[in-house]
């Protein structure tokens, strides 16, 4: 008796410091991930540990202080910021602690942990967001910066998201590139200093790089072994992300907004919310972060990411800015007959008094040119409809040429400077998204289109010029806050259009893959994802985008580039994505006819492993001649191999592909499909039957010595 006495008392004196310790400790978890705040004895707050899941109480408490979360300017640090607030007295100085947290449930599986700072000298609030997709290991996370002063207040720098890491090495990849060649892995040990991936390009904002990384902790990792942090943001402008080692070999990562001219004038009472930053952590190599993240994309995060795609046929590579109303038709009836969705017209079907006959006129002015198209599109959507596919429509409606009635009307509407020459990119401008105006007349181009011709079902929305020339009319003296209003302006039309027409299918494009990122696709169903359709280049791209995006989103065309290579492994290469076709289609012969409609009829019969399975990207084809991904579906019953050889060397050894994702116990049915007419031999021709463990142990002979050669595979469990 006595001693149960003596345990509840020392327990209740205990119960104020436990509770302590719980609401000092904040813990965020997925199912195999734990990001770990505390509050320190000074009342701020810090990041104790990022990694594998946690589960013992007692070991929580025996973690580290860590680092500052959310580290701001002016204080005793000596690195990067992820905030830097001006006050109306100049101090520039901000020191944030805790106030409170919240855990909300949301319905669909993510709980979303939000933590208020305060300084304790200056009415400033910043409240830190975390949402945990729990199933699928993705986090979420944004910033809401508001203040109380008079005045308004300079916001000089204003992260989504700080993370802190200490590793013994780290190993950054980035994804840059250019037009035509987006993209490209670049792996680079970080040591002690700065490295920042940014992009001052405005619209055409990822032209140069891409706005996602992996970050690779203590080791380089592989496909599927090594500790691996992707991370991406969501933001159709200028982002920025900032790795700093510093003199103890720790690293923080700094996300967001690039805050490069941006220096924004918060009122008192508004709140400035940033962009979303997400990112996923792997213990088994970068394919495993992947199929995270396309997992969540698909359930969370794209538009219609739980819907099927359609095939489609578009003009652009075949006639340019060359056809006729009979021409359009003739293709329509093409692409019925390859079994294609829908029939895409791409640019020159508009210009009044600028005929758009090429790409130096004519931009921002959306009515039919009528030598082209004397009936107007409403009978193209006719015809359409009479051949039997659906009607999709090109629309750059961000953009003018200075030779357009739209620049004649309202040069006032245009990004560019009063007192100096126009410099042009693509002989065209980028049109004052900040000014509401503006954001009516973009909307209505969607919306005038519709309204005109409801039977469009399909928009191509192109952005081709970066923001040059960069001055603001409508923003007069708040000149600093174009960069970020032009794409809340974006956002505002975006919304608008989702909301009008919410079934409404919509490919971004950007002069090939420079529009990329997360936020985008909450209202685009895919992105093209480069003009580059030279089907090697595309093994290349379409595996640096798979990166981070899943196959549903990535549009890929067949099309004329390089000619050397057959259709075949032009097809094969496509249906790794969202399948398309641009080009003469009544080139082809007999047999290319035939093989591509088939290729159209197998993509659709596997577009739900294609589009919704899981990826495995199993060859890389930056270690080799060879390259193989492959896709199974969430039962593990059915799945789909691509395999090939680019430029093998004179009589070079090759090895059998090792399948992934597979069931060990189950027996797969295996077999050669997408075969050209007449095609002979070819070990998989005829069906066979392994085991899981067979395909995923001992692998298939998928790889040959032949030049541009390719294989696709049927795996079906038995
Ligand atoms: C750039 C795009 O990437 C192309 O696919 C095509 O639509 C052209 N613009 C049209 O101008």
């Amino acid at each position: 008796m006595m001693n149960k006495r003596f345990y509840l008392i020392i327990w209740l004196c205990c119960l104020p410091l436990l509770m302590m310790a719980a609401t000092r400790q904040i813990k965020i978890d997925t199912n195999t991930l734990s990001l770990v705040f505390q509050v320190g004895d000074n009342g701020r707050f810090y990041q104790s540990y990022l990694g594998k899941r946690l589960h013992s109480q007692t070991d929580l408490s025996q973690l580290a202080l860590g680092t500052e979360a959310y580290i701001t300017h002016g204080m005793e640090d000596y690195f990067e910021p992820a905030i830097h607030v001006v006050h109306n007295d100049f101090n520039s100085s901000l020191l944030l602690k805790y106030q409170s947290h919240e855990v909300k449930q949301a319905s669909d599986g993510a709980s979303e942990t939000i933590v208020t700072l305060q300084d304790d000298k200056y009415p400033v609030t910043v409240k830190l967001h975390y949402v945990a997709y729990v199933n699928e290991d993705i986090i979420k996370t944004f910033t809401e910066i508001s203040h109380q002063e008079k005045k308004p207040v300079e916001l000089q720098k204003f992260a989504s998201s700080m993370l802190h890491f200490n590793n013994a090495h780290y190993y950054l990849t980035e994804f840059s590139g250019d037009w035509a060649e987006e993209v490209r892995p670049a792996i680079q040990p970080l040591f002690f200093g700065k490295k920042v991936i940014d992009t001052k390009l405005g619209s055409r904002a990822d032209m140069f790089v891409s706005p996602f990384f992996q970050l690779a902790l203590g080791q380089e990792a592989t496909e599927t072994n090594g500790e691996v942090l992707l991370g991406t943001l969501g933001w159709t402008g200028n982002f920025q992300f900032i790795f700093e080692v510093n003199q103890l070999n720790g690293l923080r990562v700094i996300s967001g907004i690039n805050p490069y001219s941006s220096a924004y004038t918060l009122n008192p009472n508004e709140v400035f919310r940033t962009p979303d930053f997400y990112f996923t952590y792997s213990f088994n190599g970068t394919g495993e972060a992947s199929r995270n993240f396309h997992r969540w994309a698909r359930k969370y995060q794209i538009k219609d990411g739980d819907k099927t795609r359609f095939t489609l046929l578009n003009n652009w590579e075949n006639t340019s800015f060359n056809f006729n109303e009979e021409k359009l038709v003739s293709l329509m009836g093409e692409a019925k007959d390859f079994g294609l969705d829908i029939f895409l017209l791409d640019d020159g079907w508009f210009g009044t008094k600028y005929p758009r006959n090429d790409d130096r006129q004519g931009l921002g002015d959306w009515t039919e040119i009528k030598d082209k198209l004397p009936h107007g599109v409403g009978y193209l959507t006719e015809a359409a409809k009479q051949k039997g596919v659906k009607f999709g429509i090109w629309i750059e409606p961000e953009m003018v040429n200075p030779k357009s009635e739209l620049y004649e009307k309202h040069p006032d509407w245009v990004i560019h400077l009063p007192n100096r020459d126009e410099y042009y990119f693509r002989n065209q401008l980028v049109l004052d998204l900040s000014n509401p105006q503006v954001q009516d007349y973009v909307y209505g181009v969607v919306d005038g289109l519709m309204t005109k011709y409801p039977e469009i079902a399909f928009f191509k929305w192109d952005c081709n010029s970066p923001i040059t020339n960069i001055y603001s009319y409508y923003l007069k003296e708040k000149q600093t806050h174009l960069y970020i209003d032009y794409v809340r302006g974006l956002y505002n039309v975006l919304e608008r259009v989702k909301a009008k027409y919410p079934n409404l299918p919509m490919m971004l494009c950007s002069g090939g893959g420079a529009r990329t990122d997360y936020e985008a696709l909450k209202y685009f169903t895919e992105f093209w994802a480069s003009d580059n359709t030279d089907p090697i280049e595309r093994l290349y791209i379409q595996w640096g985008y798979s990166q981070v995006f899943p196959s549903k989103v990535i549009c890929a065309h067949v099309t004329s580039w390089n000619r050397n290579t057959s259709i075949k492994f032009r097809t094969d290469v496509a249906m790794m994505g969202k399948l398309g076709f641009d080009i003469n289609l009544s080139g082809l012969n007999a047999d290319e006819a035939t093989f591509c409609k088939q290729a159209v009829k197998n993509y659709n019969a596997l577009k739900p492993v294609i589009l919704d399975g899981d990826m495995y990207r199993l060859v890389s084809p930056y270690e080799g001649n060879h390259t193989s991904t492959m896709y199974v579906s969430e039962n593990q019953n059915k799945a789909v191999v691509f395999a090939f050889d680019i430029h093998p060397r004179y009589s070079e050894a090759v090895w059998p592909v090792k399948l992934q994702g597979l069931n060990p116990n189950k027996q797969y049915r295996v077999q050669e499909i997408n075969r050209m007419p007449n095609a002979r031999g070819g070990q998989y021709a005829e069906p066979k039957t392994y085991s899981g463990e067979y395909l995923m142990q001992v692998g298939l002979n998928l790889f040959s010595a032949y030049g541009t050669n390719s294989r696709v595979i049927e795996v079906t469990a038995e």
